[in-house]
């Protein structure tokens, strides 16, 4: 495994593992500095949301750093409020964007009306909008009531996963049906990361808790979106490739699972 390596999804594109989170970088400049610093650094996959407010500063980000557009990875997702016109949300987020098509296209929440919309996205990615689509927070029971309707299985899930969240039935349930794992707030959105357990274990390895975190994510097949706004730790977070968590420490950090949501939790989404 090293920085830029990838899987395929279900329909033979291949995703990056490594994914850089945007979240809560509002300011469209702050924005454009931390994912060129991304890129920078050897990320090849971004994670933008049209309910960030900077999915320009992704745009101008990536026409900047000069690395061709078909050499990055880039999602973006429909937001809550959007389901009634899913085309017109997913041409908005391409303008601002500045492409004419996303890698990977994502119900952002299990919104009732989620399912006619998939139906929308399913055309939308037959029309090269979108190379790929998914969802995001769904739970087993929302993804079972999509495969019913679905002519397309979903590329992706992306959820909260993160030692202190370690969500095995849905990992199962994805795996066996072909949907890759996301882990979003991978790094417990800063909340665990001065455990003093993690911080003695990563000592260890002579990496940082946060990249003990990151490495953790890999190990598990998952691909991850650790975030960040400063330059030295976007690199940080990504120089997981020079050594390898143990299966006992693997199995250690398993056991630290706590059912920690620190962002969404869709568990009783209708
Ligand atoms: N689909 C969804 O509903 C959903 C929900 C949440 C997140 N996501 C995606 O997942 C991405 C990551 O999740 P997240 O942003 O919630 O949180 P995260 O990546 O788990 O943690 C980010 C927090 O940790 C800090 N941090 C980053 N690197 C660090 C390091 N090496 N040492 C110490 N602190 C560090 C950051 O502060 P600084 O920025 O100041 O460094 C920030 O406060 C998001 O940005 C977004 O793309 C998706």
């Amino acid at each position: 495994m090293q920085i830029d390596s990838t899987v395929k999804l279900n329909n033979g594109v291949k995703i990056p593992l490594l994914g850089f989170g945007t979240w809560q970088i509002a300011d469209s400049k702050v924005c454009e500095r931390a994912v060129l610093a991304a890129l920078n650094a050897g990320y090849r996959h971004i994670d933008t949301a049209a309910i960030y407010g900077n999915e320009s500063g992704v745009g101008s980000a990536i026409r900047k750093s000069g690395i061709p557009r078909e050499e990055i990875f880039v999602t973006t997702k429909l937001w809550n409020d959007h389901h009634d016109d899913p085309v017109r949300a997913l041409e908005d987020s391409l303008r601002r964007l500045g492409m004419d098509y996303v890698d990977l296209y994502l119900i952002h929440f299990p919104v009732p009306q989620r399912n006619a919309s998939w139906k929308i996205l399913e055309a939308l990615h037959s029309r090269g909008k979108c190379r790929s689509i998914g969802v995001s927070n769904f739970t087993v029971r929302h993804l079972s009531g999509l495969l019913d309707i679905a002519g397309v299985v979903p590329a992706v899930n992306q959820v909260e996963l993160h030692p202190y969240l370690y969500q095995m039935d849905l990992i199962d349930f994805c795996t066996k049906k072909g949907i890759l794992v996301e882990a979003y707030s991978p790094l417990t959105h800063g909340a665990r990361l001065s455990d003093p357990r993690l911080v003695a274990l990563a000592a260890r390895y002579g990496k940082s808790p946060a990249q003990l975190l990151v490495r953790w994510c890999l190990q598990k097949g998952l691909v991850v979106l650790p975030k960040s706004v400063r330059e030295d730790r976007i690199a940080e977070n990504a120089d997981v490739f020079d050594f390898i968590i143990s299966s006992a420490d693997m199995a250690v950090l398993d056991g630290f699972n706590e059912n920690l949501r620190t962002c969404w939790d869709p568990t009783d989404a209708p």
